[in-house]
């Protein structure tokens, strides 16, 4: 295993089935001290070819959405619950999940975000520890330790939901546009306390 930063992990071979399909390590993107943290499930073709997440269709849907909302993605931090492509887009097993969880841990604790957002069923389970209907739970708000800290997390739906049901789209940008409120809200108090 290397891993430096917090952020990047550069070698790494505790998953034998990823180990064997990926092309790469896709670590997050985006600012080291950003106030929004965007997680998602795994890298896709177009992220284990580019290194980068979010880049295929997921990605299209992801960064205009987060324009639309007034986020330019380049503001915000991305990252993926496992690091390396799941062969043939298989969700990410348990033990794959359990073996990146100490990754994802670092990267919430190195950036320390305002507010995380989890992208879709897989990584809303995966940080709260619990079974969650994306749905019906998109744009709510909760509080959960991670790693022993307080966190606040916004449930999403996964940007390629969009993609296969149009009526994800508004539940889509409902949540981004609360995201982005979110930080603008962070930002006023910021700005009055430097008065
Ligand atoms: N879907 C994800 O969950 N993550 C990516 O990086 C790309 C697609």
């Amino acid at each position: 295993m290397g891993e430096m930063d917090g952020l990047t992990v550069t070698e790494c071979t505790k998953c034998p089935d990823l180990v064997a399909c990926r092309s790469q390590i896709v670590n997050g993107v985006g600012p080291a001290d950003a106030d929004i943290l965007f997680v998602g499930e795994g890298p896709g073709a177009q992220e284990d070819e580019q290194g980068e997440p979010f880049v295929g269709r997921s990605g299209t849907v992801l960064s205009d959405t987060l324009r639309d909302v007034g986020l330019e993605r380049e503001i915000v931090r991305i990252t993926n619950c496992v690091r390396c492509r799941p062969p043939d887009n298989r969700n990410p097993r348990k033990e794959e999940l359990a073996n990146c969880r100490e990754y994802l841990e670092k990267e919430i604790d190195r950036v320390d975000p305002e507010l995380i957002v989890t992208l879709g069923k897989v990584p809303s389970e995966h940080l709260l520890g619990r079974s969650v209907a994306v749905t019906s739970e998109a744009g709510s708000l909760v509080d959960k330790a991670i790693a022993g800290k307080p966190r606040r997390i916004l449930i999403s739906v996964h940007p390629a939901a969009t993609l296969y049901d149009r009526s994800q789209t508004d539940t889509f940008v409902e949540t981004l546009t609360k995201a982005a409120e979110f930080t603008t809200d962070t930002g006023g108090q910021k700005r009055l306390g430097d008065f």
